[in-house]
């Protein structure tokens, strides 16, 4: 079965890449053989995992070159089921490029207001540019830091539909049970009762990628 290859991207910095990638590996790895590759030069999934990754909670997260971007990626969908790429947040880089020339679906997080909305408008650009070279490279918004008290802004739903990207129906709720485990080196998944609603926010963004 050929590999799903997932990068989570946003020029924009701050938006919770490695907060999705690092759970939404988790939750994939459950599943089947997974990895993460880090493309970050500054490598927050990587030191993530270095601070101590329980038992069986994330598969392997490695760390990847900028001028080997795509044989990366190739090699670890020959070994793989699933593999997330976690991008550093810019959007000029050749790597971001490249990144998005090899996989199947990009995911952009982004958070709930018009602003911050706006400030990642070069992606919808960038994965115009990358359909190129890449025809079939799907891309989703996906909102992260969502109050679930709130239902989302009138402007915000504006700005979203004049978006040229679609966004997935389901998002992460802003949780402290994410900044948690994030201190304590692993996903959501491995907090037990305490982590039980952001995972299935996790699971239910897993659930609609893998149908659509
Ligand atoms: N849903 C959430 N609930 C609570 N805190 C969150 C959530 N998502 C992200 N955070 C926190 O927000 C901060 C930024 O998240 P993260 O590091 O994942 O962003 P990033 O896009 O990878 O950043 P960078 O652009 O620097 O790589 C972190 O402190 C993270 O713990
Ligand atoms: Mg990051």
């Amino acid at each position: 079965m050929a590999a799903l290859r997932i990068a989570v991207a946003n020029q924009k910095g701050g938006t919770g890449k490695t907060t999705l990638t690092v759970n939404l590996a988790a939750g994939f790895h459950r599943r089947g053989e997974t990895v993460v590759l880090d493309a970050d030069p500054q490598a927050s999934a990587g030191d993530w995992a270095r601070l101590g990754n329980a038992e069986g909670d994330l598969p392997p997260i490695r760390k990847i070159d900028a001028d080997a971007v795509r044989t990366s990626i190739a090699r670890a969908g020959r070994s793989s089921r699933f593999v997330l790429v976690d991008c550093p947040p810019h959007l000029l880089s050749d790597a971001l490029q490249q990144v998005m020339g090899e996989v199947d679906v990009v995911l952009i997080p982004v958070l709930p207001s018009p602003l911050d909305l706006w400030a990642s408008v070069g992606m919808a650009a960038a994965v115009q540019d990358a359909r190129q070279g890449n025809p079939g490279l799907r891309a989703y918004m996906v909102l992260n830091q969502l109050e679930t008290r709130n239902a989302l802004s009138r402007s915000m739903h504006q700005a979203l539909a004049e978006f040229d990207v679609p966004v997935l129906a389901s998002g992460l709720a802003r949780r402290a049970a994410f900044r948690n485990a994030a201190l304590e080196g692993g996903s959501v998944y491995r907090l037990g009762k305490r982590g039980e609603s952001a995972v299935s926010d996790v699971e239910s963004i897993i659930k609609e990628v893998l149908s659509l």
